[in-house]
C-alpha cells in the first residue's frame, strides 16, 4: 500500500496516510522521551525493537479476542494499521505500583498491591497528561460512559492476556499504558498507539531488572540492549505456542 502524506509527527512515531482513507502506516523514530517530552535522545535502532515488540503484543491482543489497529508489519520500522478517530484518553494498567503512582501514593516504586489498579488520564501534553475521572471525561466529550465502561473492560481483559503472555517469557509486566480509538472502518473502539518498553513497564522475573523506558528515565543505560532482550524472550515464546 503506498505511503503518502505524514499526518501525525509524533515525539516516537509518525503516521503516514494511505491510498485507502481507513488505513495509515505508523513509522517508529529512534528518538525517547520520558517527563513529558522533557528528556529526550536519539537511540540507534530503537524504534526498530519498539515497532516488532508492539506488533508482537498487538497482534497477540487480535489473536486473543481484543481488536487493536494493528493490521500487518511492513518493514522493520513501519507497521500497517486501521485508521481511527483518536480517543484522547489513556488507561494505565497497574499490577505494581511504581513511577509516578508510586510517588503520588508515596509508596516504596514496586509495591505489589493485591488488586490491580486502573488510572483514566487526559492525553493532553500540555497539562502533563493529568489523571482525570469518568465524570470529567464525559463532561469534555472525550468518551461517553458507555465507551468508558467498554475501554475499562477491554483494558482488564488485555491487561490479563499481556501479563499471562510476559509471564511466559520470563518478564513481568508492572504497568501497561492503552490508547484508543473508533476504527475508521467499523467505528468500533480498539486499542491504538504501542505496546511496547517505552509504554509498559517490564521486568525480568528472574532478576528483577529493569528492562523498559525506565533505563532512560533513570540514567541506567543499556535501554535498547533491554528492549533487546524483551524482543528475544516474546519471539522465544510466541515460536513455542
Ligand atoms: P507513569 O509512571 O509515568 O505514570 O507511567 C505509568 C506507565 O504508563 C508507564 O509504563 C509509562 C506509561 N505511560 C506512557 O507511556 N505515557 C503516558 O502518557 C503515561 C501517563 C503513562
Amino acid at each position: 500500500m503506498a505511503k503518502n502524506e505524514l499526518i501525525f509527527n509524533g515525539n516516537e512515531k509518525q503516521v503516514f496516510s494511505t491510498d485507502d482513507p481507513t488505513r495509515v502506516i505508523f513509522r517508529y523514530k529512534d528518538v525517547t522521551t520520558a517527563y513529558h517530552g522533557v528528556k529526550r535522545a536519539r537511540f540507534a535502532g530503537k524504534g526498530a525493537l519498539t515497532n516488532q515488540i508492539s506488533a508482537l503484543l498487538l497482534g497477540y491482543l487480535n489473536e486473543n479476542g481484543v481488536e487493536t489497529h494493528y493490521i500487518s508489519t511492513i518493514d522493520e520500522r513501519e507497521q500497517l494499521c486501521r485508521m481511527i478517530e483518536i480517543i484522547p484518553l489513556e488507561v494505565v494498567f497497574h499490577n505494581r505500583i511504581a513511577g509516578s503512582l508510586a510517588t503520588k501514593l508515596g509508596v516504596e516504586d514496586g509495591m505489589k498491591p493485591a488488586n490491580t489498579i486502573l488510572d483514566l488520564c487526559y492525553n493532553n501534553d500540555e497539562l502533563g497528561d493529568p489523571l482525570i475521572n469518568r465524570d470529567q471525561a464525559v463532561a469534555l466529550n472525550l468518551a461517553t460512559y458507555q465507551e468508558l465502561d467498554l475501554m475499562y473492560d477491554i483494558v482488564r481483559r488485555s491487561g490479563k492476556l499481556l501479563t499471562d503472555l510476559l509471564h511466559k517469557a520470563g518478564i513481568e509486566l508492572v504497568d501497561a499504558k492503552f490508547e484508543f480509538g473508533r476504527a475508521a472502518d467499523t467505528g468500533a473502539i480498539i486499542i491504538s498507539d504501542e505496546l511496547s518498553p517505552d509504554t509498559c513497564r517490564m521486568w525480568d522475573e528472574a532478576t528483577g531488572e529493569r528492562l523498559d523506558k525506565d533505563r532512560f528515565r533513570l540514567d541506567l543505560g543499556d535501554m535498547v540492549d533491554s528492549y533487546g532482550i524483551v524482543l528475544e524472550k516474546l519471539k522465544n515464546v510466541m515460536e513455542a505456542e
